[in-house]
């Protein structure tokens, strides 16, 4: 009580000395606020004053029978909102005290909000503790609020009444109800906060996130889990958990069984895409605060890509195992061979009618030729690139090639809208590859055909594309997923060795190979090389 008498004495004596003003005075209140200024303001104090405007309305009704208008000013002391008695407002209202204008002392002159706001405490101002004698009829009470962690001032709520229903209570009762609106705002901010930490987090993560409630309605459904399933939020939401194959059956299992399942791997399906995904998933219960199970969690991560590139490594293992056995098997063939050779080049000349010892020659450098192959094969591949033209090229190992298809009844033809094409490979290596598939098309059509060499460029993708394509048997779905496995072969001559050595120059360039081909009707292998160099390409999948 002392301190609110000096407080008051003080703020009287500043308006008379400081700010020059008199009691006999109508106050004038200055400065105000523009309508768009309000408008901001009372949008950033949105929550605060719904908050204020729900408690205090509760307070009115305690005050049963009590005129009473409340206002809420911000930190500076500015009007955002007042509401309750229609008498009190009419009265302030002819003093000019309305949304937008600002209480300040060198105005209104000594009044509850600014004392409020300047001692930071609840205070109350009762008929003539105010300056100006024509608010003499009434009594203020007000209480300064914030919520920020920081403790910063928010503002204030006040309540104003009729002198004649002034009552020390009233303070009492609004700072109470202030505590609570303070306490009310920082719950839901804190709540807020972590209501957009979560977001943040659940939208940003890859894992697919699924939430469920005890019946297997989905309560909460990622962008992860929509990428990772091609099926769209709402429709998932409209299925519920039995509508996603694979996981619908274990997340059910979990509410029922209440029991987790960790690190389970299993195959869900992309809608959009149609394709099979290895996913690694976790469903864990959940349980309210009385224990009892309220749903189902299920985070789930694709796990395709890794599982792929462990089949690359695999694969990749399994070559230079091979490499490793063909450089050994070189070492310890070759040197025998070119004795061999030696020798037997001696015999012929001292038996140049021998003609078995052609065929022997003939034959040895076959194996020659074998174990080169098979020596390439083990060793990092390479490059010694060049700026060649493709297009020469494809013509000098068609025309080397004609001879062989000739004698199997088979047609060669080559078509391109280009004269001339200059990529820089390594001219050897693609011939190796391009003399590789012709053969393998060759051997597909033992009735012979027509085989055809195209080439295109795609520009835009920056890559030349050159295809071979046969009317042979074809290959079954397998039958392609097994080519580039060395030693897989159908053939009974056949080592299993010409496309895995494919497979590698091509990658060495940056390209990539990709087959179509059904069983029966024929095969299409395209090799796709880039037209400059230092572009990585990445496989498709076909
Ligand atoms: N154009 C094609 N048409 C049908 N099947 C093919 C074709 N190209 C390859 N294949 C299949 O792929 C298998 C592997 O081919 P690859 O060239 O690697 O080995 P290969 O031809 O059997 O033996 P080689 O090591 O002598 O080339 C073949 O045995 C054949 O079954
Ligand atoms: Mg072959």
């Amino acid at each position: 009580m002392k301190d609110f008498y000096q407080y008051i004495q003080e703020s009287k004596e500043a308006c008379k000395n400081i700010y020059g003003l008199s009691p006999d005075e109508i106050p004038f209140l200055k400065v105000a606020l523009t309508r768009e200024q309000l408008h901001q303001k009372q949008i950033t104090y949105k929550k605060a004053l719904s908050i204020v405007k729900e408690f205090m309305k509760k307070t009115i009704e305690y005050l049963d029978g009590v005129p009473t208008l409340i206002v809420t000013t911000d930190a500076e002391g500015y009007v955002l909102e007042s509401f309750g008695d229609s008498g009190i407002k009419q009265m302030v209202d002819t003093l000019g005290i309305t949304t937008g204008v600002q209480f300040r002392e060198e105005d209104v002159g000594t009044n509850s909000i600014s004392l409020a706001l300047k001692h930071k405490e609840p205070i109350g101002l009762i008929g003539n503790d105010h300056f100006h004698d024509c608010l003499a009829g009434i009594a203020c009470y007000s209480a300064p609020f914030s919520y920020t962690d920081s403790n910063e001032l928010a503002g204030t709520v006040s309540i104003m009444t009729f002198v004649e229903y002034a009552n020390q209570f009233h303070l009492g009762l609004l700072s109470s109800a202030v505590d609570t609106i303070e306490g009310e705002i920082r719950l839901q901010e804190q709540n807020h906060r972590l209501y957009l930490l979560n977001q943040v987090l659940i939208n940003s993560t890859p894992l697919g996130i699924i939430m469920t409630d005890n019946q297997g309605g989905i309560i909460e459904y990622n962008p992860g889990a929509e990428k990772i399933l091609g099926i769209p939020r709402e429709m998932a939401m409209y299925h519920g958990i039995d509508g996603i194959d694979g996981l619908g059956e274990d997340v059910m299992k979990v509410l029922r069984e209440q029991e987790k399942i960790e690190n389970e791997e299993i195959l869900l399906l992309d809608h959009q895409h149609d394709r099979d995904r290895i996913c690694l998933v976790d469903i864990l219960p959940l349980y309210d605060s009385f224990h009892q199970l309220s749903g189902a969690f299920a985070q789930f991560r694709d796990m395709t890509s890794y599982h792929e590139l462990q089949k690359q490594v695999i694969q990749s293992e399994k070559l230079s195992a091979v490499g490793k056995l063909g450089a050994g098997f070189a070492h310890e063939i070759r040197n025998p061979l070119t004795s061999i050779i030696g020798l037997v080049q001696l015999l012929r000349q001292s038996n140049e009618h021998n003609k078995y010892l052609q065929i022997i020659t003939d034959e040895l450098e076959r194996m020659k030729s074998l174990v080169n192959q098979f020596v390439l094969l083990g060793k990092p591949t390479k490059l010694h690139k060049t700026n060649s033209d493709v297009v020469q090229l494809i013509r000098n190992t068609v025309e080397l090639m004609n001879s062989n298809a000739r004698l199997n009844k088979i047609k060669m033809e080559f078509d391109s809208q280009e004269n001339e094409l200059v990529v820089p490979i390594d001219e050897s290596q693609i011939k190796q590859v391009m003399i590789n598939f012709i053969k393998n098309a060759i051997e597909a059509m033992p009735e012979g055909g027509l085989l055809l060499v195209r080439l295109q460029v795609h520009s835009e993708e920056k890559e030349c594309q050159i295809t071979i394509q046969d009317e042979g048997k074809g290959m079954t779905p397998e039958e392609v997923g097994r080519l580039g496995t060395p030693f897989f072969t159908t053939k009974e001559n056949g080592l299993g060795l010409g496309i895995p050595i494919c497979f590698d120059i091509v990658q060495a360039h940056n390209g990539f190979i990709n087959v179509e081909s059904e069983e029966g009707n024929g095969s299409r292998i395209h090799l796709h090389l880039p037209l400059e160099n230092g572009r990585k390409r990445k496989k498709e999948e076909n």
